[in-house]
């Protein structure tokens, strides 16, 4: 993994950390010779340098502070937003243990003396070929001062001399890009997990859709598949081969496969003593697969090699995210038995394999974020346990809150009917689409789907690589 400043410069880190550091000492050497004003400065006071303040200077040197501003061209946007700029003056607070950064298109923030410390960039302190912070917690001071700072001519970059001995090393860009700003977040935020569009049932008149070719050969096609997948908990992708290996192929332009105790795929059809009812030809209620993992699949594929010929085996999807907010809005108080009642999801048996499992796991049916947003949705009729970790009295209620959201979850406003046609996989958000199945009879001939899963955390990590690729994410 590179660094951010990497990736943009394409430059050794170490390289250009040392040609700023030369840069800093040259020009150190000329505020030597041409010293001209001179204030107090101590760790605790106000201190700042400013170009504004000595007109045709850039190095000045004040008792055992030194600042230099340098100058640049005009600042330049980047994708991100992030304009590129050098410091014009660069302050201490010492009251308020932060530096003060102002740009030269007036953008200003504050950065804590800790932090600066913390997330020092020169390279015995960030390794960037592991992109990591080698200082050791043990070897962090909260009470860090900075005894003296200086920006080099050429780049803008800041180099503090620290309390503790030791000389930081900050680029302009890099620093800006890190505000403590609500934009920054926000940012930050977008780049994490973008935001959902919640769907109903008119959703089927433009099925998201992807095509198997595009997305091995081109990467603004599986970009756009994830995007589609975040977005919308759904995705289909057509013209696929139809071989077992399909999924592995399609995997691994993503990353890597979660595996469970089913295997690292799954062939689901039709046998004689299923260990999973989802291996019979029986209806099956709208559910989320795999609710007795405490961390379970993000993300389920299933792939359709070949599907009943009669008027069985289509697939219900719902977006229960969406569903759960028309719950909100009807009936608060059966929302937040939802939200807060835990309930037990068991999963005991063999494998063909001969692996017994014994899979257990307590969820809330809706659980929501610190935010209040809808998290995740964990239902299943068939595996949810017999046992019920709630008081007695609790019980009623939690059914008919149950209840209540599952009718509207068949809603045909929410919910779509699907048959998938051979050849299409089907992608689906496993922690906010629910599937269900159409019984079919298997006199009318095979229905045989492969299945696997993803977890998000691998799907995110690809849009972020593709991003970069792109020149759309740039730290
Ligand atoms: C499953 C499942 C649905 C189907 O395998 O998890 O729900 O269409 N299958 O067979
Ligand atoms: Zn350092
Ligand atoms: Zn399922």
């Amino acid at each position: 993994m590179m660094s951010a400043y990497l990736m943009r410069s394409g430059l050794n880190p170490s390289r250009q950390f040392s040609a700023a550091a030369s840069t800093f000492f040259k020009c150190s050497k000329a505020t030597l010779q041409k010293s001209a004003a001179s204030t107090s400065f101590s760790k605790n006071s106000q201190a700042s340098v400013s170009l504004s303040r000595f007109p045709g200077l850039r190095t000045i040197t004040t008792g055992n502070n030194t600042g230099i501003v340098g100058q640049r061209a005009e600042p330049a946007s980047n994708p991100e937003g992030i304009v590129s700029a050098c410091f014009q003056r660069i302050s201490l607070l010492g009251d308020e243990w932060m530096l003060e950064a102002r740009w030269k298109d007036g953008f200003r923030s504050k950065y804590p003396y800790i932090w600066l410390r913390d997330n020092c960039q020169c390279p015995s302190c960030f390794c960037p070929s592991s992109a990591s912070r080698r200082v050791l917690l043990r070897d962090l001071d909260p009470s860090i001062v900075p005894v003296s700072f200086t920006t080099s001519e050429d780049s803008g970059d800041l180099e503090i001399l620290w309390s503790d001995g030791h000389r930081g090393l900050y680029m302009s860009d890099w620093l800006r890009e890190r505000s403590f700003s609500e934009d920054t977040r926000e940012r930050r935020r977008l780049i994490r997990s973008p935001p959902r569009t919640l769907w109903g049932s008119d959703i089927l008149s433009d099925l998201p859709v992807a095509n198997f070719h595009d997305v091995l050969r081109e990467d603004e096609a599986l970009l756009e598949l994830i995007q589609k997948l975040e977005a919308l908990g759904l995705v289909i992708v057509q013209d696929t081969p139809l071989q077992q290996e399909a999924i592995f192929t399609l995997t691994n332009r993503l990353g890597y496969i979660k595996q469970t105790h089913y295997g690292v795929t799954f062939v689901v059809k039709s046998r004689v003593s299923p260990n999973n009812l989802a291996y019979t030809a029986d209806s099956l209620d709208m559910h989320s697969d795999i609710p007795y993992f405490e961390y379970k699949p993000g993300i389920q594929l299933l792939h359709c090699i070949s599907q009943a010929k009669g008027t069985g085996g289509s697939n219900n999807l719902v977006d229960s995210f969406n569903v759960a907010r028309q719950l909100q809005e009807l009936d608060l108080e059966k929302f937040q038995i939802l939200t807060t009642v835990p309930v037990d999801f068991i999963d005991h048996g063999v494998e063909e394999d001969g692996l017994n499992f014994y899979a257990l796991a307590k969820h809330p049916l809706i659980r929501l974020d610190k935010n209040g947003e809808v998290q995740a949705v964990t239902l299943n009729q068939m595996v949810r346990d017999s046992f019920f970790p709630v008081s007695v009295e609790k019980v009623r209620p939690w059914y008919e809150a149950m209840v209540t959201y599952y009718r509207m979850l068949l809603h045909p406003n929410n919910v779509i009917s699907y048959k998938m046609k051979e050849g299409y996989i089907l992608v689906f958000d496993n922690q906010r689409v629910l599937h269900g199945r159409e019984g079919y009879l298997v006199t009318e001939g095979t229905r045989e789907l492969h299945g696997c899963y993803w977890d998000w955390d691998m799907v995110r990590s690809c849009r972020r690589v593709l991003q970069r690729k792109l020149g759309i994410l740039k730290t």
